[in-house]
This record gives C-alpha cells, sequence and structure tokens, in this order.
C-alpha cells in the first residue's frame, strides 16, 4: 500500500462528540451549495450585528465586472462579537494566554480585561486623530498588545494592516507607503529565541523613506526597555497615552462591507498586494471555520502556533477564536528555544486541547528524533491542525504519532490569504483522513479542476485548482487596485476565482494540493514572489540579471535557489554571495534569504527573450534527465554549462 492510499477512519468517540459528523456534513455541505442564501442567512446569526442583514449574497466573479458582497445592508463592530458579546457570559474567563520567549514568562488576558484594553487603545487612537478609514500599520512582537491593536482599530473603524515583524524597513515602507497609512503601532523590540530584534530602530529607518510622510505619529510599546533613538515631535509610548484613557470606548458601527484589514501578500509578479478583507463576511467565515474544522470545544485551550503578521494569525488567532469565546494561546518565541521540546513543553503547561501549527515546524522538529518530544506528554492534546504549504505523508504520520500520541485526527487546512478562511479541510468527525490530502470543501465552498484552457474537469483529474462561486470570507479588492485584482484572480479563467495552486481530485473526491503553478514560493510557509527577489538583485551594480527559482528542500519545503548574471567585468567570488545574500535580506527581510546562489553566463531564453524557468527549476531540483524540450531555446548552449556549474552537487 503506497503512503498515499492509508487512511486513518473518524474515530466513533471523536464523531460522537463532535460538533459535525458524516450524516450532517454531507446535509449541510448539500444545503450550502444548493441555497447559499438560506445558508449563510442562517450562519450570519452568529455574530452580533447592530442591524441584521437582510440581503444575503450579491457576487459575481464576472471578469467585466467582479464584484463581491455579502450581507450588505448589515451593520455590526467586529469587536463587539470578538468582546463585548461574551463579558456577560464569560467575561473572567481567560481570553488570551500569553507565553513569552522566555519560558518564565506568561500571562493570562480574560475576557473582561481584553475589552477594557481594547477601549483603553481605542480612545487614545481617537486623541492621535484616528478615525474610521484611516489605515493604521501594525509592525509588532506576538504579545497581547498585537491583538488588542487589532480590536481597538476594529472598535473606531480603522483599517489595520499588519506587517509581519520579520520584514525590512523597506518592506514596511513600502506597505506603509502603499496603505497611505498615519500611525504606526510597534515595540522598541521583540524577543525571539533570545535574541532581540529592532521594532522600533526598523520603523524609524521605514520613515526615511521616500513615501512614507504620510505617517504622522508612532505608537511605541516598551517591550523590552532596550536603548532606541526617539523623536519628540512623532513618537509616543504607548503606555503614557493609552493607561490613562477611559476603559469603556463606544463601537463604531460599520457596514458589513466596511474594511476591517489590510494584508499584503505577494504575487507572481509586481509589488506585494494589499488584499482587502471587509467586516461582517469575513468574521462569519472566520468564526464557523475556526467553531466547525478545529472542532472548538467550551473551555479548551487553542494554540495556534502562526504569527499575527499572517492571514493564520488574523483569522485563527484573533477573530475567530475571540469571535467564538474561546482561550487562545499566544506565543512569543520559536520552537527551538530553548530546545526543541518546547512546544511540547507549552502544550502540557497550559493544558492545550488543539494545536494548529505548520509542515515546516513539524519537519524540523522531527529532524531530530522522536525524543525531541520526551521533555512532554501531551495527553491534553484532542486534535492538531496544519497549514501554510502540503503536508507530506512522512511528517504528518510523525505529527499523528509522536506529536499527538497516535489520538488526535489532524485537519490540513488549505487556503490563502485571499481567501480568508479556510476552504478545504477535514471536519475531524466527518472525514476519514489520508495523510498529505485537505480532503473536501467546507460549506459553500465550490472547488473545480480546470485544464489550461479552463475546461473544468470532472472525476479524477489533475489540474488548476479554482473555486466557482463566491463564499463570505473572501478578500473583495486590492487596496487601491481594483483592476489587478480582477487581472489577478478572475481573469485566468473566465468566471471562476484562479488560487495558483495545482491539485488532484482522487477516486473519493478528495483533493491534494499539489502546490503553486505560478511563480510564487513557499518557503517554510511563507509566500514570496520570485519576481519581487530578481528586481532586488538586479538593484545591485554587479548584477546585470538574475532568474529566482524553488527547489526541494527538506525542511522548509522549498528553498530559495537563484541563478546570477554578472555586469560585465565583475568577477565571480564567494564574498559576492554573500554580499547579495545579505543584499536580499536587507531589501526583504530574513524570510527571503536565497539558499543557493549560482552563477550563470546566460540564462536560456526563448528566441522571444522570456526566461524558460521549467529548465531553471529542473536544473536546481537536479532533474536533469527529463529537461524536456529545449530547442525553442535562443541558445541552447547555456544549458549545459548551467548543469556543468550546478551548485549543489
Ligand atoms: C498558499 C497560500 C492560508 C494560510 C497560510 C498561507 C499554500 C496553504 C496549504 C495546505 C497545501 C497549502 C498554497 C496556497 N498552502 N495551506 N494545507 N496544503 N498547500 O497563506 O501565504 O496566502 O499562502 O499556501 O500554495 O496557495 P498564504
Amino acid at each position: 500500500m503506497t503512503e498515499q492510499q492509508k487512511v486513518h477512519p473518524v474515530s466513533d468517540d471523536f464523531a460522537a462528540n463532535a460538533w459535525v459528523d458524516k450524516e450532517k456534513y454531507q446535509s449541510m455541505y448539500q444545503q450550502s451549495v444548493d441555497d447559499p442564501e438560506g445558508f449563510w442567512a442562517e450562519q450570519a446569526k452568529r455574530v452580533d450585528w447592530i442591524k441584521a442583514p437582510t440581503k444575503i449574497k450579491n457576487t459575481t466573479f464576472d471578469s467585466h465586472n467582479v464584484d463581491i458582497r455579502w450581507f450588505e445592508d448589515g451593520t455590526l463592530n467586529a469587536s463587539v462579537s470578538c468582546l463585548d458579546r461574551h463579558l456577560e457570559t464569560r467575561g473572567d474567563q481567560t481570553a488570551i494566554i500569553w507565553e513569552g520567549d522566555d519560558p518564565k514568562d506568561a500571562k493570562h488576558v480574560t475576557y473582561r480585561e481584553l475589552h477594557a484594553k481594547t477601549c483603553q487603545l481605542a480612545n487614545a487612537l481617537k486623541e492621535l486623530g484616528i478615525g474610521k478609514g484611516d489605515v493604521v500599520t501594525l509592525y509588532m512582537p506576538m504579545i497581547p498588545e498585537a491583538a488588542v491593536a487589532m480590536l481597538a482599530c476594529a472598535r473606531i473603524g480603522a483599517v489595520h494592516s499588519v506587517v509581519f515583524g520579520g520584514f525590512s524597513p523597506d518592506a514596511l515602507a513600502q506597505r506603509i507607503n502603499g496603505a497611505d497609512s498615519k500611525l504606526v503601532i510597534t515595540a522598541d523590540e521583540s524577543v525571539r529565541g533570545g535574541k532581540q530584534v529592532p521594532l522600533k530602530d526598523n520603523v524609524d529607518a521605514a520613515l526615511t523613506r521616500k513615501g512614507t510622510e504620510v505617517c504622522k505619529n508612532v505608537l511605541v510599546v516598551k517591550r523590552t526597555g532596550g536603548e532606541i533613538d526617539w523623536n519628540d515631535s512623532r513618537d509616543v509610548w504607548y503606555h503614557d497615552l493609552v493607561d490613562k484613557q477611559a476603559t469603556e470606548c463606544p463601537a463604531e458601527e460599520m457596514n458589513a462591507e466596511d474594511p476591517l484589514f489590510i494584508l499584503y501578500t505577494s504575487g507572481s509578479t509586481g509589488a506585494p498586494k494589499g488584499l482587502k478583507h471587509t467586516t461582517g463576511g469575513y468574521l462569519v467565515y472566520a468564526s464557523l471555520t475556526h467553531q466547525y474544522i478545529f472542532d472548538y470545544q467550551d473551555g479548551e485551550v487553542y494554540w495556534c502556533t502562526a504569527d499575527v503578521g499572517w492571514v493564520t494569525g488574523h483569522s485563527y488567532i484573533v477573530y475567530g477564536p475571540l469571535a467564538n469565546g474561546a482561550t487562545t494561546l499566544m506565543f512569543e518565541g520559536v520552537p527551538s528555544y530553548p530546545s526543541h521540546g518546547r512546544m511540547g513543553e507549552i502544550v502540557d503547561k497550559h493544558n492545550v486541547a488543539i494545536l494548529y501549527t505548520a509542515p515546516t515546524a513539524i519537519r524540523a522538529l522531527m529532524a531530530h528524533g522522536d525524543a525531541v518530544m520526551d521533555s512532554s506528554k501531551r495527553d491534553s492534546l484532542r486534535l492538531l491542525g496544519s497549514v501554510g504549504e502540503p503536508i507530506n505523508p512522512e511528517a504528518w504520520e510523525w505529527f499523528y504519532r509522536v506529536i499527538g500520541n497516535s489520538k488526535c485526527p489532524i485537519v490540513d487546512t488549505w487556503w490563502q490569504t485571499e481567501t480568508g478562511g479556510i476552504l478545504i479541510s477535514p471536519l475531524p468527525g466527518a472525514m476519514d483522513l489520508k495523510p498529505g490530502s485537505a480532503t473536501l470543501p467546507f460549506f459553500g465552498v465550490m472547488p473545480a479542476l480546470v485544464d489550461s484552457e479552463g475546461n473544468e474537469l470532472k472525476g479524477v483529474a489533475d489540474g488548476n485548482l479554482v473555486i466557482l462561486d463566491s463564499w463570505p470570507g473572501q478578500a473583495r479588492s486590492i487596496w487601491g487596485d481594483h483592476d489587478r485584482f480582477v487581472q489577478t484572480y478572475f481573469s485566468t479563467y473566465k468566471g471562476m476565482y484562479f488560487t495558483g495552486d495545482g491539485c488532484r481530485r482522487d477516486e473519493d473526491g478528495y483533493y491534494w494540493i499539489t502546490g503553486r503553478v505560478d511563480d510564487v514560493l513557499n518557503v517554510s510557509g511563507h509566500r514570496m514572489g520570485t519576481a519581487e527577489i530578481e528586481s532586488s538583485l538586479v538593484a545591485h551594480e554587479a548584477v546585470a540579471e538574475a532568474a529566482v527559482v524553488g527547489f526541494p528542500h527538506d525542511i522548509k519545503g522549498q528553498g530559495i535557489y537563484i541563478y546570477v548574471t554578472l555586469t560585465d567585468g565583475v568577477e565571480p567570488s564567494d564574498e559576492l554571495k554573500k554580499e547579495l545574500t545579505q543584499w536580499v535580506r536587507k531589501d526583504i527581510g530574513p524570510i527571503a534569504s536565497p539558499d543557493v546562489i549560482q552563477w550563470a553566463p546566460g540564462l536560456p531564453k526563448t528566441r522571444s527573450g522570456k526566461i524558460m524557468r521549467r529548465i531553471l527549476r529542473k536544473i536546481a531540483a537536479n532533474e536533469t534527465d527529463g529537461l524536456g524540450d529545449t530547442s525553442t531555446l535562443a541558445d541552447p548552449s547555456v544549458v549545459d554549462d548551467l548543469i556543468e556549474n550546478r551548485a549543489i552537487k
């Protein structure tokens, strides 16, 4: 039996107590696609509306006129659904368990405290002149203030744009500028793996860049007390301004389609795109998926190991869990510090029932052998989740057997920044699991596979993954550039949302995501555009041309492989490789660090000058026997040189 045919049936025990079993999935799924209006009208009741919506779905994927509206006449405030409505029933329950980088640091924040802190910051934001529709950039450590900042923005109708703390000053500047952001909230430093990251210094540097003049203030949380520069006319200490504010703040009445947040992500071309997510549909979808896919039961401790800088942190650390009145764990550090047992130790320390993490983290632990889990028992675990990239069956089995003690189902959740929430995943009481497969669509989601011409492939098939109709959590646009939104997602295959992923459907109708089919890399679950890295490289004076491809990497899933053609007269050297590596890290951030640089006297191009990445990918992956047709190349001899001088032997 091949790994791919292995099936883990739903356990009877689990199904008996789960929110959804096989039958219920079938009937609810059927209803959700037969009668989306009726289905979502009912589901919308799970959040608190000021004015309940009567118009449910008004969406078109027609590429002349992509227009997506859910619950469009409803009004609400997302922070009320996440906070106020829990005060009476669970005000003293822990909302956020914070686990610091240092294992000695932890704290519990109740719903009542979170509500008060959110209101205080909301009042402080108003004092800084921030109001409805203004964009606030968050560049923060994984501390409760990050969630407070998101919710405080939501409370006054400001739009948050969270930028991952690992991005460089230039990347941060680009996002501040792109969103016309008037305020940045940050901390003096963040702490990860015992090391300080100079967040405030990075903000200072970002704000010297052109186009960031729009940013008037920087609000700074004192996290470490480390030394920072201070600009009196611009910088404000968080504790100075926030602690004195009233702990009540009226919530702004927002339309369901008013923006809640922008989140930048990389595409195959151009600069990162700021996806626009709106309020009502997003919140309903984040909360519904969180409850059903993680089978969240009242009182359980739920831990998603993502950073709030990514969409996973938005939907499944903050909005989904808090809307559901859950206890959500937020971890400041890294899984390898102080030792590789940390993840298991945190599970034991806080009684975590549900652990949602990434294949790259699992593979990194697995590389140290089963003994890395000896420092913990993990008896509290009931369910495991995976996200970010395809999980290889070997890592799946290790996650199941070693971390989950062979008793926890795994939900392999497929989704994207653009989708707002999970689209394809097991419901753990309803689906038999196959390691490596994200299994079946969530309610209301209509996946399909198409060939390169856009013809739908039925039954068992391998093709490009598209979604045929809208779901409430979907991004509505790209901030400031709706044409690009239409062009990127709705023009490849007319009338369909194109995911950019390849996918296979098996004889049980299960979906197996095979990875990106465009020029987007997935490095340790972080998404990166090859074009972005290339444009960074060619800005260096030694580089005439650069081509970036992914190659299989044991831990990261994909590594970054770079072919560089040097400017005439520049000599290749190891020092230059180091310099170019530093250049990209500084320009984009450490997550874009090249793994391999190969000097390329020439790049394989078609006669019309297009770089043939297919060939470069094969060389990087050392699959040089199957290069396919190279006869259309302008100069086939460059390929021989590249193979001969492959940088990994
Ligand atoms: C891309 C989206 C959505 C949360 C994190 C990433 C890949 C994500 C899976 C999965 C196979 C996956 C896809 C997708 N991906 N989850 N369970 N199985 N592939 O969000 O940065 O927007 O990246 O990540 O290729 O298109 P993102």
